[in-house]
């Protein structure tokens, strides 16, 4: 199947774990509800946090250290290409913090949960920065700049945990493209397995203002029935063949 893009029509695109899989990242919810033997609300909450720095900073600096050898996959390449013949009529959102999607070459991406390998600090308006440390078995990262005021503020990943608030300015990017496009959006899920909102609502938004909508996963999702086309299988080999330009659809007939 091939995902028609008339002349003039956007593309919203929404991934997931699912889209990284095949890059060598494990997804969230594929083990028993556990990621990497930890359960979600361990690793993924700021109470999780407050409890227990050490674990989650040992848990992030582990999934430092796993991207340190994962490279952008054949999904990933297909949403760049498609992108560049669609240029401001697209938009790429993402739950996954891998960043595989901008070492691929997309530009237009909305990091709806963050960054793994930013980092923020707890006590301070600092701005997220770019941080690659690995675990320190005897300390735990904290604030150079509170440091220096006499603070001693916990340094976090700047990633959003459960509980708390999608980014304000990728939000409203979202929002004003979907108002820009209209009857004319196109949307694509890929790779989520449709339980995490706001994104799992994205699909029944876009469907309320008439835009059509596919979606392509491992396996059927919880929100499955929300889309018109439905594709199962894995995004690397499928997304290729859905995003083909209609001169390469037409010539691999
Ligand atoms: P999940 O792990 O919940 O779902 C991944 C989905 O991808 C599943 O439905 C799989 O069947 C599917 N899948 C696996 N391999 C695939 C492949 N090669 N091609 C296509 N699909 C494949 O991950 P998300 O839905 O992304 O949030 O999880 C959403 C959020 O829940 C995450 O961003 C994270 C987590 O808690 C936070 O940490 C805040």
């Amino acid at each position: 199947m091939n995902l028609p893009l008339e002349p003039g029509s956007y593309l919203l695109v929404l991934t997931g774990a699912g889209i990284s899989a095949e890059s060598g990242i494990p997804t969230f919810r594929d083990a028993d509800g556990l990621w990497q033997g930890h359960s979600l609300e361990e690793v993924a909450s700021p109470e999780g946090f407050a409890r227990d720095p050490r674990t989650v900073w040992r848990f992030y600096a582990e999934r430092r250290a796993d991207l340190a050898s994962a490279a952008p996959n054949a999904g990933h390449r297909a949403l760049v290409e498609v992108e560049e013949r669609l240029g401001d009529r697209f938009l790429l959102v993402t739950q996954n913090v891998d960043g595989l999607h901008t070492a691929a070459g997309s530009r237009r991406v909305v990091e709806l949960h963050g960054n793994l390998m930013r980092s923020r600090c707890t006590g301070c308006d600092r701005w997220p920065f770019k941080d690659s440390t690995v675990y320190r078995p005897n300390g735990l990262p904290i604030c150079g700049r509170c440091r220096a005021k006499g603070r001693n503020a916990l340094l976090r990943p700047d990633v959003v945990w459960f509980g708390e608030p999608m980014p304000r300015d990728g939000m409203l990017r979202i929002q004003a493209f979907v108002d820009a496009a209209g009857p004319r959006l196109r949307y694509l899920a890929v790779g989520t397995s449709g339980v995490v909102y706001p994104a799992a609502a994205f699909v029944d938004a876009v469907r309320g203002r008439g835009g059509q909508t596919w979606l392509v996963n491992a396996e059927l999702p919880a929100n499955a029935d929300s889309f018109d086309h439905v594709e199962i299988g894995p995004a690397g080999t499928l997304l290729p063949a859905l995003l083909a330009s209609p001169a390469a659809a037409a010539a691999a007939l």
